[in-house]
């Protein structure tokens, strides 16, 4: 069955069975009690002929001693030996989705940031639950009917042609027939399964975007477009696993049919060779016997196809996940400690290939313990800079250093040891309040240390009213609190991570005059020793810092202190009198 697959094919088929292969013991007990079944099942029509021949027509009462007794030992083995072929391949299987799972979740905690944000969550996510399944799933069952009914097959094959070679000959014309017919079952059966997936994917993406969306899908009415598009995937689904069962079950009613045509030349045959006195009622019973046996391995055979073919369009698709490269972590530089001296030589940037450049020959440079402001108009490539230091992407040209060394020098992670950061999009986990202000390598702080974060970042205001205190839970990324809030605890993880390099891209823009300005002052405490990068739309928070630069499509245009630029009279000065004359106006 493996001969006629293509490379790609066996590379995945090859791949799996790495994950199985670890597992020989138990590997071992499966194979061992999947043999004890095909030869108990064989020995209970084996003994069908002294039954008949000795017992029922030559009335031998030895026989008829013995025979019960056998009968119950062969019920007795077969439980034993069905109990161990359930366990051992049940271990198998769930031992190979854990490690499947740990592998692609592994995945994706390094994959790139740009792949994550170009690929939909609804797939990645299936991935990691229906995939993984399907995999094992096909894995345990292919090895039992590889192993146990294939074995029944060739036991019966044994029995029948010891029986009579004659009758097995009718047999015989029949099997390579059903080989093909399986052969030819398996590319739509890997066609249609591959669909499938991808089709769950859809639903998984559809759905975590109704329910993470849900307010927008109310207010804006979306109920009906998006139970559309819910129909739309579904139905589509549903309609690839039809084509799959209708054939399947083709392929098995065939199989039937060609065995019902054996099963008629050998009765007719048998009608021959018994008037001629070849043949005894218990030998003929018991050919039957075996040839009827055969009958559901056969059928599982034919279906055998569809679930390897599905395995394998599963795998195929968590395989081509865990070989994404991973982000290029090539530096090996790893200090204690850093200076945090900050500097961008004619640094460009685009998010895509052919994407006009999102950031073009920026240069700057952020002296140890400096703070420098970024402003400009919304999508003049602020977060953009910012991301670049941490490493989220690379630049395209130019270089970044952190003192005096490329970013790409630095390990990767000891790199962003060194920079704590307060993104514009606020992320917290469905953990408690305490949970997400030590977050990760912060888990270690002491009680003190994040009591002292809490109070800079004046999350105590809020968490003593409570009833939980820092053990609240803030729900699916924080649903649960108000922007404000979920803003500072985003501060207070970062104060907490005590970093030498501090980026701040709107990290008080969710707060209310008065919070910001006592926040505003915890900040510049911290800012003082470090070195900052500062965003913020509202310049009042921006006039201290040591430099400021207006960024305009990507370059900078203009750069200074608070003062020079104002005495410049340019884009900064306009900007200011702006928000001045808004602050200014009553209401
Ligand atoms: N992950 C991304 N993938 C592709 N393009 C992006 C991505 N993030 C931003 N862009 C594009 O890059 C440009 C700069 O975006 P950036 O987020 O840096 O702007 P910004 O100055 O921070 O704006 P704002 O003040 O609104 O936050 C924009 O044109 C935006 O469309
Ligand atoms: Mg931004």
């Amino acid at each position: 069955m493996v001969s006629n697959l293509n490379p790609r094919v066996r590379e995945v088929y090859a791949r799996l069975w790495r994950y199985v292969l670890p597992h020989k013991l138990i590997g071992l007990i499966a194979v061992v009690a999947m043999a004890t079944t095909a030869v108990v099942e064989l020995s209970m029509v084996a003994l069908v002929k002294p039954l008949m021949d000795d017992t029922l027509v030559a009335h031998n009462l030895d026989t008829a001693r013995w025979i019960p007794f056998a009968f119950v030992a062969v019920f007795v083995c077969r439980g034993v030996a069905g109990v161990a072929t359930e366990w051992s391949l049940g271990w198998i299987g769930r031992k190979v989705i854990s490690d499947l799972r740990r592998d692609v979740f592994r995945k994706f905690l390094t994959l790139p940031s740009r792949f994550i944000e170009t690929h939909s969550t609804g797939p990645m996510l299936s991935r990691m639950t229906y995939n993984v399944e399907m995999v094992a799933e096909s894995v345990t069952t292919v090895v039992t009917v590889m192993v146990r009914d294939l074995l029944t097959v060739i036991a019966a094959i044994g029995l029948m042609l010891y029986q009579s070679e004659r009758l097995f000959l009718f047999v015989a014309v029949l099997l390579p027939i059903i080989a093909l017919l399986i052969l030819l079952l398996g590319k739509a059966f890997r066609r249609y399964s591959g669909h499938i997936q991808d089709t769950v994917g859809e639903v998984a993406q559809v759905t975590d975007e109704v329910l993470t969306g849900n307010r927008v899908v109310k207010i804006f009415g979306g109920y009906d477009y998006e139970m559309e598009r819910l129909i739309e995937v579904d139905d589509s689904n549903r309609k690839q696993n039809l084509k799959l069962i209708r054939s399947r079950a083709m392929g098995v009613a065939m199989t039937q049919i060609i065995f019902g045509v054996g099963v008629a030349g050998v009765v007719y045959a048998a009608g021959i060779e018994s008037l001629n006195g070849n043949l005894s009622p218990g030998t003929f019973m018991s050919f039957f016997g075996a040839m009827m046996l055969m009958l559901q391995p056969l059928r599982r055979i034919t279906n055998i196809n569809a679930v390897l073919q599905r395995g394998i369009a599963a795998g195929d698709s968590l395989f081509g996940i865990i070989d994404e490269p991973d982000e290029v972590n090539s530096g090996t530089h790893s200090p204690e400690s850093i200076r945090g001296d900050v500097e961008f030589r004619y640094v460009c940037f685009g998010y895509n290939d052919d994407d006009s450049t999102v950031l073009k020959d920026v240069s700057l440079n952020i002296a140890a313990g400096r703070t420098i402001a970024i402003v400009g108009h919304s999508g003049s490539g602020k977060t953009t800079l910012a991301s670049l230091l941490p490493r989220f992407y690379d630049a395209d040209a130019g270089e970044i250093l952190l003192d005096g060394r490329p970013v790409q020098d630095y390990e990767l992670s000891n790199l962003r040891s060194h920079i704590s950061f307060v993104s514009q999009d606020i992320v917290l986990f469905n953990d408690s309040i305490e949970n997400n202000l030590a977050y990760g390598q912060l888990r270690h702080c002491s009680r003190s240390q994040i009591l002292q974060a809490a109070e800079a970042a004046h999350i105590i205001d809020f968490v003593k009213d409570m009833p939980n205190g820092f053990e609240t839970n803030v729900g699916d990324r924080g649903v649960l609190l108000s922007g404000g809030q979920r803003q500072r605890i985003a501060i207070g993880r970062a104060l907490l991570k005590n970093a030498p390099v501090l980026i701040l891209d709107e990290a008080t823009s969710s707060l209310d005059t008065k919070s910001e300005r006592r926040i505003q002052e915890a900040l510049e405490q911290l800012m003082a020793d470090r070195t900052t990068l500062v965003i913020a739309h509202r310049l009042s928070t921006v006039e201290n810092a040591d430099q400021i630069i207006v960024l305009d499509q990507g370059s900078i245009i203009e750069s200074g202190t608070h003062k020079e630029l104002l005495e410049t009279k340019g884009h900064y000065e306009a900007l200011y009198k702006m928000q001045f004359s808004n602050e200014s106006t009553p209401g």
